[in-house]
């Protein structure tokens, strides 16, 4: 497992956090914090989207989030394209056709206290200008913990079903959704000749539990939680094993509907309904937040009766043309919002600290707890983060300790009961050596700020076997080589006979294997039919994109989404190769030039400049670019009248608040700015502009009055 759960992880299991309050960071500090947390949500997602297989809980991957959104709010800079808070989910699977939404699927922004929901409230009626009594309705319905599925109807026939993917492009999953059958095929008469429908697709606990008991007797293994169980069968290849599998469905939104047939989100749920989907029975109206906050507690107390797994009550603004009126934040609506109810706890003895070393060669404590149900899962391991953690928690082996997980594999230790500690338990001291190969431990200075690092690495780099076996799973993983039946396992025990060291070794495995005696069919688990497939499989990978290149390097800070910037930033392998050895060797211009890229920031840079500083990556990569070859990659751009131009407002708008006229202009991919200058492309002025204005005419700048600005986005 790759380690390095920051700090911030556990902030909602103990308030008492040792993350640096925000206004103390500088800003090259919640620069770096910003891209560590970056980096670390998006392999969280790639792990929960793509994979099925989530390696923290939610109440983590939250904590995280609202970390990475608590920064960017106080040093707005942060907020670049490719920031988890900018970007949904993980990119689409390539086993199924793609399917590109025509309307964003977006994500939810989460509260998780009444303060938090008592703010969106407040924050809705201010963009409204609603004051504090102009009539404001929410509709309230629970979370349902599965996953989101777009259904296209086009003259009443379902004819593409498809998984949210990275929001903007899914997987095509028709015939399995068409098995479905909470999902009718045919919608009545008088439905729009275009409509698309969404909601969640779910298993309820019996029809798990029945699905596991089955697959432990026919494969030997089960799905960890239904949430999983609902996901890995909604994406099988085979429609057939879809319809053995008991998937419901309910309705809650919406994608493309050219006319929208109803006023409310309530009435247009309603009509979900009357043709023929599923739709949840506890959604309400409310009109204030304490009637929201009240119904989330009735939801709450319900739920370990509704026989499948809910994660909050969303919450949202029922008028449809406030909806509109509000748009998105990037990767969420402002009109929506989902109340998470707290994770779930249990108590348990921890046996044992076992440290894992990651690819990084980071060191991660893992604590060995005696089996103990938390929320229906059997627990036995669960992450204690760092070594800060265990010394501020002060978690020693043999204490008692409170563990909380929230539909997920990997829970963490939230606290220890010390009135339980046995006699003689000795405070745990982290090792500072490498276990797996005796390499000294160290913790890196930062030498911008001259802090330590949380992370505790390996300093044995190329002699470490965990780190050389952790680069070659990272290598060969879903979103870098994907090569089919080359997995963690393979890797592993590839690795430990000696026969893949590093990743070019993966491509001579064939010629070697004519030469040696000791034939790969002959391994167990092997035999002539799958080494075949193997070396096909690995022969498919010859020519590869060049994201995954980069991405399958394992480069510090360069996750998929990093890498998929630079791809189409430097567009060939070359040129990307070119300017890395430039910046390595100090070229300042090789440096402007990646950084003016939107989303690379000093982090990943830095990143970079050491990565091509070390001769033996250098030499790893020479001889693997003999084996392989990176495709060119395209280059893309956001379509619409004032994409990459720089907008300022000045004036009153009288037709909408000045946030919602620059979220609008964001959103179509313009810059806002607050002064004039030659560099404005733009200036939209409203009643009473003044010296903006006239700085704009000196300037002989494009002046748009309010109307003329709405002509031009309207639609757009
Ligand atoms: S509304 C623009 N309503 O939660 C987003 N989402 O965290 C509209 N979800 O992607 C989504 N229950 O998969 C909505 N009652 C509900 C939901 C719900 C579960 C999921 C959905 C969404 C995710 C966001």
């Amino acid at each position: 497992m790759e380690p390095t759960v920051a700090k911030s992880a556990d902030k909602t299991a103990d308030e008492g956090g040792s993350e640096t309050s925000i206004d103390r960071l500088t800003a090259v500090e919640a620069a770096e914090e910003h891209a560590r947390l970056a980096t670390e949500i998006r392999e969280h997602d790639t792990r929960y989207y793509r994979e099925d297989a989530p390696s923290v809980s939610d109440a983590e991957y939250d904590a995280l989030r609202q970390r990475l959104q608590a920064l960017e709010a106080a040093f707005p800079d942060l907020v670049t394209p490719d920031s988890p808070t900018q970007t949904v989910g993980a990119a689409p699977s390539e086993a199924f056709a793609e399917a590109r939404h025509a309307v964003a699927m977006l994500s939810l922004d989460n509260a998780f206290s009444d303060e938090e929901v008592d703010d969106f409230v407040a924050r809705i009626r201010r963009f409204l200008r609603l004051g504090e009594d102009g009539e404001l309705i929410f509709t309230a319905e629970p979370k349902i913990d599965g996953l989101s599925l777009n259904l296209r109807y086009e003259k009443g026939r379902l004819v593409v079903a498809a998984t949210r993917g990275d929001g903007t492009v899914g997987e095509a999953v028709t015939a399995n959704a068409k098995t479905i059958d909470d999902i009718p095929q045919t919608l009545p008469k008088g439905a729009p000749d275009v409509v698309e429908v969404r909601g969640e697709v779910y298993m309820t606990h019996a029809d798990f539990r029945a699905l596991n008991e089955h697959m432990q007797a026919e494969h030997g293994r089960v799905f960890a939680n239904p949430r999983n169980a609902a996901a890995g069968s909604l994406r099988q290849l085979d429609p057939k094993v879809t319809a053995s599998r008991p998937l419901r469905f309910f309705a809650y939104a919406w994608g493309e509907i050219p006319e929208l047939p109803r006023d409310t989100q309530y009435d247009m749920v309603e009509l979900f309904q009357s043709w023929g989907f599923s739709t949840n029975p506890l959604m309400r109206r409310c009109s204030t937040a304490s009637d929201m906050i009240a119904v989330y507690h009735e939801i709450e107390e319900g739920r370990s009766g509704l026989g499948y797994d809910i994660d909050g009550v969303v919450y949202k603004v029922d008028r449809l043309d406030y909806q509109r009126r509000l748009g998105f934040v990037s990767r969420s609506p402002r009109w929506a919002i989902a109340h998470k109810f707290p994770a779930e706890q249990a108590t348990t003895v921890l046996n044992a600290i076992e440290i894992q070393v990651g690819r990084t060669g980071a060191l991660t404590p893992v604590a060995k707890l005696e089996p103990v149900t938390v929320g229906g899962v059997v627990v036995s391991n669960a992450t204690l983060h760092n070594e800060d953690e265990i010394a501020r928690k002060d978690v020693r082996v043999g204490d008692t300790v409170v563990v909380q997980r929230a539909g997920d594999v990997i829970p963490q230790v939230v606290r220890v009961l010390e009135e339980h500690r046995p006699e003689g338990a000795e405070r745990y001291v982290f090792p500072t050596t490498c276990p797996v190969c005796g390499s000294h431990a160290a913790r890196e200075i930062n030498p911008r700020t001259g802090k330590e690092d949380v992370v505790r690495r390996c300093t044995g780099g190329l002699i470490c076997p965990a780190q050389a076996v952790e680069r070659l799973k990272h290598f060969v993983s879903r979103a870098a080589f994907d090569i089919e039946g080359l997995g963690a396992k393979q890797v592993e025990a590839f690795h430990e006979d000696g026969l893949i060291r590093t990743p070019a070794d993966i491509f001579t495995l064939e010629a070697r294997d004519k030469q040696n005696l000791k034939k790969l069919k002959d391994r167990e688990g092997w035999g002539p039919t799958s080494v075949k497939k193997l070396f096909e499989a690995i022969d498919t990978r010859r020519t590869i994109a060049l994201r995954r290149f980069i991405f399958a390097l394992g480069i510090r800070h360069a996750g998929d989404i990093t890498a998929k910037l630079l791809a189409e930033a430097y567009g060939t392998w070359e040129a990307f190769e070119t300017a890395m050895t430039a910046l390595a060797s100090g070229d300042q211009a090789a440096h402007d030039e990646l950084v003016a890229h939107d989303g690379i920031g000093e982090t990943v840079a830095e990143a970079l400049a050491q990565f091509f500083a070390e001769e033996h990556n250098l030499e790893a990569v020479a001889a693997l670019l003999e084996q392989v070859t990176p495709e060119k990659a395209e280059v893309r751009a956001i379509d619409s009248p004032v994409a990459g131009k720089t907008i300022v407002f000045t004036g009153t708008l009288e037709k909408m608040t000045r946030d919602e006229a620059k979220a609008r202009a964001e959103a179509l991919g313009a810059k806002v700015s607050g002064s004039v200058s030659s560099k404005t492309d733009i200036v939209v002025a409203g009643s009473g502009a003044g010296s903006k204005l006239k700085k704009a005419q000196d300037l002989k700048l494009e002046v748009l009055d309010e109307d003329e600005w709405i002509a031009l986005v309207d639609g757009a």
